[in-house]
């Protein structure tokens, strides 16, 4: 990567700070040990603070109200032109996270998967709110790995008029070499992630990583 590229990346991309809780909560994802349920629990816990992070980089609005002693709080709420879009199966798992902290928002969803012939990421279904143009997005995909899949899931996204400024890509472990991928391509697009890692196997697995995120949430891995 060149130094001009670095430096464009290190303002695309948004790592949690690395706290010890942070850390405290990947040490059980990553657990190849770790029982479905403390999975469950501790990926919710990151993604909690992923999607904060994530909304936070989306426009507020100036809000005023009366405190309950009549005096004036000038506050903020978040944009209402805002909607989260999961690329299924394994973004289905960020959905919760994003409803507790904002219940009547739109949720639109992607299934992309990768060609068994030729391996190329294949979109086959998308169902988007009407005026997702006019919206700011949040993408959510926990794993960016080749990055593959994440540029597919843009590509559709801008077909449906949204620019690039107005997507914020949320995901809990982002590789080098997916985040280069997608900066390259989509400069504007912003990636929240709460893990940058050392790289990818010769299976496109991230390292250290986490395994198969979809497999492991869900339960579809092997049976211990
Ligand atoms: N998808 C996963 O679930 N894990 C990885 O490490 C890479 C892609």
């Amino acid at each position: 990567m060149t130094a001009d590229l670095q430096s464009s990346v290190r303002g695309a991309v948004h790592l949690l700070p690395q706290t010890k809780w942070l850390r405290a909560l990947h040490t059980v994802i990553r657990d190849r040990h770790a029982d479905r349920a403390d999975f469950v629990a501790g990926a919710g816990r990151v993604i909690r603070q992923l999607v904060e992070s994530g909304l936070e980089l989306l426009p507020f609005e100036p809000s005023d109200v009366k405190t309950p002693i009549g005096e004036t709080y000038h506050g903020l709420s978040i944009t209402p032109r805002i909607c989260g879009v999961s690329v299924a199966r394994a973004g289905e798992s960020m959905e919760a996270e994003l409803r507790a902290m904002s219940p009547g928002i739109r949720i639109g969803k992607i299934l992309i998967q990768r060609d068994k012939v030729t391996k190329l990421p294949h979109l086959y279904y998308s169902a988007l709110p009407q005026d997702i143009g006019d919206r700011h997005v949040l993408l959510l995909d926990p794993m960016l790995a080749t990055g593959g899949t994440a540029l597919t899931a843009i590509g559709v996204l801008l077909d449906e008029g949204v620019p690039e400024e107005h997507i914020v890509f949320v995901n809990v472990l982002s590789s080098p070499e997916g985040i280069e991928a997608v900066h390259r391509r989509h400069p504007a697009v912003r990636i929240v992630t709460s893990s940058i890692e050392e790289g990818l196997n010769a299976n496109a697995y991230m390292q250290p990583g986490i395994g198969d995120f979809g497999d492991r949430y869900f339960g579809t891995d092997a049976v211990r």
